[in-house]
């Protein structure tokens, strides 16, 4: 039997949904086409935006100096995050909304910018896979997959597949062709089935890009751990030992 349908057997599988929407429309279409696909095998977590996050960041940077828990929105981030970790797969979802991500999906991600690898990325981010699903009327759908991918490559996540869709003549699912539907169909099994056949017992491999990030904060916080050994960024990372020789991708061991 193979390993990946072993941990599907004895452990199920988790996806944790980031919709960008609340609007059951072609988005949310598109997504659950996708997430069909791991029929019962996965328990599903989804979140809705605004709804679920629905305040935007005031700035007041205490997450970044201080604390994430003391953020006025903890409560909604925290939330979030905690299914985001104990996730096996990610899936991010969002029209494109004048070229970009919806506003709501923005709001989400500024709330994580503390978890961006220049201040303390989530070791566990390193392991993850992730799927993100834009469509748009005729431009855009890149772009607003791009807003999202940003964020998701700096909390380390190197395996992003990116569906991104052109609707080209109708923006109601009921008016869009078939043939139309069929290929986005046949676009997002393929996702799918790629994600289905992964052994999710293992982390994903960290990717070179990844790792030169890596390597260049990593440069940063020991400088600035010499100018101010209190700060926070730099405590975090000397406590996980990244400014020595450990590193989030080999989950406890050294280099
Ligand atoms: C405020 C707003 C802005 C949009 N901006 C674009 C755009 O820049 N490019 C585009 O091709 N479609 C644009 N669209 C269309 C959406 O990307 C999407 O195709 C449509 O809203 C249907 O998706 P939904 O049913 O999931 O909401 C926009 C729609 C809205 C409501």
């Amino acid at each position: 039997m193979p390993m990946e349908k072993r941990y599907l057997q004895e452990k199920k599988m988790k996806i944790t949904v980031i919709n960008g929407t609340e609007k059951k429309g072609v988005t949310f279409r598109l997504k659950e086409i996708f997430l069909d696909q791991f029929s019962d095998e996965a328990e599903i977590t989804e979140f809705f935006l605004p709804r679920d996050c629905p305040n935007c960041c005031s700035g007041c940077t205490v997450c970044f100096l201080k604390d994430e828990h003391l953020c006025k929105d903890a409560e909604y981030v925290q939330r979030i995050e905690k299914a985001m970790l104990e996730a096996d797969l990610l899936v991010f979802t969002s029209p494109a909304y004048v070229f970009h991500a919806t506003g709501a999906m923005k709001t989400m991600l500024d709330h994580f910018g503390y978890r961006w690898m220049p201040h303390r990325p989530a070791k566990e981010m390193f392991g993850k896979r992730a799927v993100i699903i834009t469509q748009c009327l005729g431009a855009g759908g890149k772009s607003a997959a791009k807003d999202i991918k940003d964020s998701l490559s700096w909390w380390g996540i190197s395996k992003i597949i990116v569906c991104s869709f052109k609707l080209m003549s109708e923006i109601h699912w009921d008016k869009i062709p078939e043939k139309k539907k069929a290929a986005m169909t046949k676009k997002l099994v393929k996702a799918a089935e790629q994600m289905r056949s992964v052994d999710y017992s293992r982390p994903a491999h960290t990717g070179l890009m990844t790792r030169m990030r890596f390597h260049a904060v990593r440069m940063l916080q020991k400088n600035l751990g010499k100018q101010d050994p209190e700060y926070t960024d730099y405590k975090y990372w000397k406590d996980n030992g990244w400014t020595d020789s450990s590193r989030p991708w080999k989950h406890d061991q050294t280099e």
